[in-house]
């Protein structure tokens, strides 16, 4: 089958450097505190991640990190704005609990809307603008609540498709679902209910489709601009998987990072200005 030549789309990111970055708590089955980090390592793949990025042609601002807040390199996660909205986020732990007033200071400028329930930002919410006029993906069964969907779907005014994760070890959406482009995603079936994944099958007939090892090696963890593709190295047959379907794979290293339970997406937040 060939593919139409796809195009990227300029975006702009949010980030926030891994400066202070350990495994001192546990709160999902990747973390292992008896397993030392190497937080050097840890900027150093960073940074490549951001030169990446930057040198595809996309705005990467950068968040100061906290000491103290360890997991504040997991940027996707303190927010999610749509059309220039944004639903701020509320951490399920309480470790996490004050990232989410430093990414609030951030969007100062921006229609922001505060929550009320438990939410974990792009962790937990995905947008694709050219599906359905624009549609909001959201997980819940382990981080988000789903009083939170229904809340995302009032302060941005998109519809927002609930859908259940039943695996720990892809406790947020984006563990097991990214969105390629505009209108298709990938994900990996047995991350969801069977009703999400009749859900899925129905919204989204042309999605890739990833296996578990892909979605263990983190290769659902992806950040797309339409046409590149940046994921982890170690997800090797998931780089296949979205070559055979027409994009271009871009790997980086982020061994570190997925010590703390995540990898590319977990690191980049998408800033969707009006
Ligand atoms: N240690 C972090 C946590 O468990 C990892 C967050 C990963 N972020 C993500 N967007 N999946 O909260």
């Amino acid at each position: 089958m060939s593919h139409m030549e796809r195009m990227p789309r300029v975006r702009t990111y949010l980030m926030c450097p891994p400066e202070h970055f350990t495994v001192e708590y546990a709160i999902n089955p990747w973390m292992d505190t008896t397993v030392p980090v190497d937080a050097a390592l840890a900027v150093k793949q960073w940074d490549l991640l951001r030169t990446t990025l930057v040198d595809l042609g996309h705005t990467v601002h950068v968040l100061d990190p906290v000491a103290g807040l360890p997991d504040m390199v997991y940027a996707a996660n303190g927010a999610f704005s749509v059309d220039g909205r944004v639903y701020g986020a509320r951490f399920r732990y309480p470790q996490r609990a004050a990232e989410a007033a430093a990414h609030r200071d951030f969007y100062a400028a921006w229609n922001f809307v505060a929550p009320e329930h438990v939410n974990e930002g792009e962790g937990d919410f995905a947008y694709l603008p050219g599906a359905y006029g624009g549609v909001i993906l959201a997980g819940h069964g382990f981080r988000t609540e789903p009083a939170a969907h229904a809340e995302a779907q009032e302060a941005l005014g998109r519809p927002v498709v609930s859908l259940r994760l039943v695996d720990p070890a892809f406790y947020h959406l984006d563990t097991a679902l990214a969105a390629l482009d505009d209108h298709n995603i990938t994900y990996y079936p047995g991350a969801f209910s069977q009703s999400a994944q009749r859900v899925l099958a129905q919204l989204f007939p042309d999605a890739v489709l990833a296996d578990r090892a892909d979605a263990e090696a983190f290769g659902l963890n992806l950040v797309s601009d339409g046409r590149n593709v940046i994921l982890n190295t170690e997800a090797t047959a998931m780089a296949h998987k979205v070559r055979a379907a027409g994009y271009e794979p871009v790997h980086v290293e982020l061994t570190e990072l997925k010590r703390g339970g995540g990898s590319v997406k977990c690191a980049v937040a998408e800033l969707r200005h009006a």
